[in-house]
């Protein structure tokens, strides 16, 4: 692990001070948390996989111009980030109804939605993520309206990317969460994709079986989840022979 001040630390990843200005090394964990850390564990190399499904994404993500913080993997588990201010609201888009969508409005999962579903939620553990509406990004001066367009505008054009790219390996993406930063160049503010794109903030299910194969394994105590996980970067070409318990094994006995 980084030897580097430690910045903050979330629920999945630490943020460590990077080596240039402006720079952040993001470290993934293998805590799994649900329900607001309610619900807690380990799944042994997840850290691992999401650094590198998030690394493969986001690379993906820049070649057809979105903007987004990430610069290089470093490690197993470190990948090197812009720093940016994280724009305190998530951006969920819905293709298929699931999670709390059907507990909040009484809809059977698996319905179809007739078109993408944006919804805003404000990133706040205490108050377990509220959904909300535009107004109140605006009203409690959360984001302007500039930069809930572009945050809108993004993540429809990822949500159509990654349909394509995950409908390509069998798989269905059914929702997602996504996070924007403000990234300082200059005097320039520009509003860029953040955080991290992975089976821990995705929905995605099996097109031909319907297997879950994301963290409401975790969330439902399902089990499998590192097969799940290791089964998409498999199918995204990610890590194909790595025994992913071995090399967190060893990343830990490296750590310590
Ligand atoms: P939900 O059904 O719980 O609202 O979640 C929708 C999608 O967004 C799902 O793929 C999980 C993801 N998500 C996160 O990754 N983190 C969060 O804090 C929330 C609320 C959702
Ligand atoms: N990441 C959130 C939590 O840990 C919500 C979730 O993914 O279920 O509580």
């Amino acid at each position: 692990m980084s030897r580097r001040n430690k910045l903050y630390e979330g629920k999945a990843k630490i943020l460590f001070e990077g080596p240039e200005p402006n720079t952040i090394i993001q470290y993934f964990k293998d805590d799994a948390t649900a329900f607001n850390a309610e619900k807690k564990g380990t799944l042994t190399g997840k850290g691992v996989i999401n650094n590198h499904i998030s690394e493969y994404i986001f690379g993906r993500l820049s070649d057809i111009g979105i903007p987004n913080h990430f610069i290089k993997r470093l490690s197993m588990r470190e990948q090197l980030i812009k720093a940016v201010e994280i724009i305190p609201v998530e951006i969920i888009v819905r293709n298929i109804a699931a999670g709390s969508i059907c507990k909040r409005l009484g809809i059977e999962e698996g319905t179809p939605l007739p078109h993408p579903l944006v919804e805003y939620c404000y990133k706040s553990d205490e108050f377990g993520d509220p959904v909300i509406a535009e107004e109140h990004i605006l009203v409690f001066d959360w984001a302007n309206e500039i930069e809930i367009e572009e945050m809108h505008h993004y993540a429809l054009r990822v949500n159509d990317f990654l349909s394509g790219l995950f409908a390509g390996i069998g798989i269905k993406l059914v929702d997602f969460k996504l996070e924007f930063g403000r990234y300082y160049e200059g005097e320039d503010c520009i509003t860029i994709l953040a955080d991290e794109i992975s089976p821990d903030g995705c929905r995605l299910w099996d097109m031909e079986t319907g297997e879950k194969l994301d963290k409401d394994r975790f969330r439902r105590d399902l089990g499998g989840e590192m097969e799940a996980y290791q089964e998409v970067a498999k199918r995204l070409g990610i890590l194909p022979n790595a025994d992913i318990t071995e090399i967190a094994d060893h990343q830990a006995k490296k750590d310590s």
